[in-house]
């Protein structure tokens, strides 16, 4: 990977612990990686604001957390097993592969060697369990969620009763075997997926489709990333999957070029009428008012946690000066910021100022996520935190101990307010309210 933007990246979520390595210390494993105590919070942050956008803030889409391994004919049903390849090719002089989509002109991208003859590959991972049943002995990691919800649209119907339209959302890992995995953590063989499948009535399925392609782009825009880095790209006919009728990929322009971050999907009613087949279970709906029984058709918002979270990454990392000197700031949206305070007293040797500090750090425990660091000057503190993209940060200072009042810093602007101790949680509070 040579660009120099994404080395900057890479190199800061090493350094600052959002992303290692998988398995490093045995030489790391290709496409696999490790999340640190930043990248777990920016994680999770990322798929709290998806949960709570697409479940809490609406009425019609229900939650799922189905199982990773499901019942080998799922995939027969879903055509994984017959579609889910990859075609790749290999280059005869510097020996890398590559996917037959990323190579023009029948030419290495890379040295502009001979290729070989492309071979086809199911992108699937295999995985076995002898105690069970022959049927059964044959597993699969789950290449996406979306099958657990087709496999529990029964059970959703059975149990809450609802009206079409309504939608299912599930987060959760999904497994593929990718044959390249390059761009840091863009293309991974282990990936968490942001997943609603959402049930309409087949006339009603254009509709939802457009509604669905504005409502996703806004959520990006939304949560910090600038729209002039986001882009809608309509599937053409030929690319589409084997289930879809129409496909538009939200694009983000990564410092590697225009990748897709999310695909919309109309995946008509494919899926409910293959699982009804191969199970032998009705999966229709019921439509009271016609008095008639309906396969629903799917609009199915995809979306990548990690690629979510490595377009936030790049979109917020700014470099500016600052009286001749290089500040690096991570802008993230204060929502989606890993560490929400830090305080760091200003004397780390005077006792009764690193006491104080002390005592505002336990005073905020439990309310925010927050850092205390004493292990350097000031001035190098201040230069971690923007680096992490921390919101606020508090010092201590000797004046501190006589009036009771500490430091607030905000990242964006460095601006600072002095504030009471009594009142600090409550003046955070605000702030950090989204
Ligand atoms: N259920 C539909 C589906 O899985 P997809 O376009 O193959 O569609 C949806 O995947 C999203 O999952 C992608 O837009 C991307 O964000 C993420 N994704 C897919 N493959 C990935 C991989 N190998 N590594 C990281 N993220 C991936």
């Amino acid at each position: 990977m040579h660009n120099e933007m994404m080395e900057k990246i890479v190199s800061l979520c090493k350094r600052r612990g959002f992303i290692f390595q998988g398995s490093e210390i045995y030489g790391g494993l290709s496409g696999i990686w490790d999340y640190g105590p930043l990248g777990v919070e920016l994680k999770k942050n990322i798929k709290e604001l998806w949960w709570k956008s697409v479940v809490y803030q609406r009425t019609d889409i229900y939650g799922l957390d189905s199982a990773i391994l499901m019942h080998p004919r799922v995939w027969k049903a879903s055509g994984h097993l017959e579609n889910f390849v990859d075609e790749w090719v290999d280059c005869k002089g510097c020996k890398k592969r590559f996917k037959v989509e990323e190579v023009e002109r029948e030419r290495c991208p890379e040295c502009g060697g001979e290729l070989t003859c492309s071979r086809h590959f199911n992108l699937m991972f295999k995985t076995s369990s002898p105690g069970a049943v022959e049927d059964e002995q044959n597993l699969f990691l789950r290449p996406e969620t979306a099958q657990g919800i087709f496999v529990n649209f029964a059970n959703i119907l059975d149990t809450f009763h609802p009206k079409l339209p309504f939608g299912i959302a599930q987060i959760g890992k999904a497994f593929r075997n990718e044959i390249t995995t390059r761009n840091f953590t863009f293309r991974t063989r282990e990936f968490e997926q942001m997943e609603i499948e959402y049930f309409t009535k087949p006339e009603d399925a254009e509709r939802w489709y457009e509604y669905w392609i504005k409502e996703r782009l806004d959520w990006y825009i939304r949560w910090g990333i600038r729209k002039e880095n986001l882009r809608v790209r309509t599937h053409q006919k030929e690319e589409l999957a084997h289930y879809a009728q129409a496909c538009a990929d939200i694009e983000y322009k990564f410092p590697f070029g225009w990748k897709e971050l999310e695909g919309i999907a109309n995946r008509q009613d494919f899926d409910l009428r293959e699982h009804s087949k191969e199970s032998e279970e009705d999966l229709r709906y019921f439509d009271e008012k016609r008095n008639i029984s309906l396969f629903p058709y799917i609009i199915e918002p995809s979306a990548g946690v990690e690629r979510s979270l490595l377009a936030f990454l790049v979109d917020a990392y700014h470099e500016e000066e600052i009286k001749g000197r290089k500040r690096v700031v991570l802008r993230l949206h204060k929502a989606l910021a890993p560490v929400k305070v830090a305080i760091l007293p200003l004397l780390r040797n005077r006792k009764e100022v690193v006491e104080m500090a002390k005592r505002v750090r336990d005073l905020l425990l439990g309310d925010f996520v927050l850092r205390y660091d004493d292990t350097a000057s000031i001035g190098k503190l201040y230069r971690r935190q923007d680096e992490i993209g921390t919101p606020y940060c508090i010092t201590v200072d000797v004046q501190s101990l006589e009036d009771r009042k500490v430091t607030v810093r905000e990242r964006d602007t460095m601006l600072q307010e002095r504030v009471s101790i009594d009142q600090v949680k409550e003046y955070l509070q605000e702030r950090l309210k989204c």
